[in-house]
């Protein structure tokens, strides 16, 4: 009897982070107080791993909701596919999500490597770089581009906000590629709401610039497996345990690190960790 009850209890766990947790995406709000720089609010829809796939497949309606939502600004902060037959998903999907001001991508390891099976064990186990099939990057940025979206390659933008002197600048992906702090905080200045766009936060162990006010992030998809009291069991970062998902300081910089849309084709499952977007409200 006891068997059969603990049986069915994993039983539905299983069923539920398999089916039913990594399809219910869910919509934060979260109002950031205080930003010394920003005279008038500015609002930001922060998505991250989508890793795209054939169709939108579950979370069509959600996105339909996004597209609702006109923010100032939207932020994608790479894994927006997970392969090649995901760019067209990605574009359609992409370009009808509108921005005041403008969309701004930075690229992820998924967009630039096709991490099937087994190089998905490689890179998990073995700590291999990357993976061996390429995706076909460079289509999928010129797709962007014509949509109009700001794909950020070490490279950074300014654009007024409301009236807000804005500079967003953007890295390469820190898994897989280099990261230039040179070319990306071009522009960086006092007057300027300084905001950095970077796939892994890792990426900031070698940042060594200051000025930089708040940054978002992906990547570790807040752990995917999360129990009560213990939190993620497994996080994808070198820093402390806090950074695996959420708003947090870190070098004197507001960091936010999402628990992403999606997953990879291989490790997909969510336990307490349901997927996220999340729109910000920054404040004076
Ligand atoms: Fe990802």
């Amino acid at each position: 009897m006891i068997w059969s009850i603990i049986l069915g209890i994993i039983f539905a766990v299983l069923f539920w982070s398999v089916f039913i947790e990594p399809n219910w995406p869910r919509l934060r709000r979260v109002k950031v107080k205080g930003r010394k720089k920003i005279r008038t609010p500015i609002t930001i829809l922060h998505l991250s791993d989508i890793h795209f796939v054939k169709s939108e497949g579950s979370k069509r309606a959600f996105f339909q909701r996004l597209s609702m939502l006109n923010p100032d600004l939207i932020f994608l902060t790479g894994d927006i596919i997970d392969y090649d037959e995901g760019i067209n998903t990605a574009v359609r999907v992409v370009s009808g999500l509108r921005a005041r001001y403008g969309t701004f991508l930075v690229l992820g390891n998924h967009d630039y490597y096709d991490y099937h099976m087994m190089d998905n064990l490689r890179y998990h186990l073995a700590g291999a770089k990357s993976a061996i099939r390429k995706n076909n990057v460079s289509r999928f940025i010129s797709e962007l581009k014509r949509i109009g979206v700001h794909v950020l390659i070490n490279e950074s933008m300014r654009l007024e906000v409301h009236g807000n002197p804005v500079l967003i600048c953007g890295t390469d992906d820190p898994v897989t590629q280099k990261i230039d702090f040179e070319k990306a905080l071009r522009g960086l200045s006092p007057q300027t709401f300084n905001i950095l766009l970077i796939h892994h936060l890792d990426g900031l162990l070698k940042l060594s610039h200051h000025g930089v006010d708040f940054v978002f992030s992906g990547h570790t998809h807040g752990g995917q497996i999360h129990f009560p009291f213990v939190g993620a069991l497994y996080r994808e970062t070198k820093l402390p345990r806090k950074y695996v998902d959420g708003l947090h300081t870190y070098k004197n910089m507001t960091v936010f690190v999402s628990r992403g849309l999606g997953a990879g084709r291989t490790i997909f499952p969510r336990l307490g960790c349901r997927p996220e977007a999340v729109l910000f409200e920054l404040t004076p």
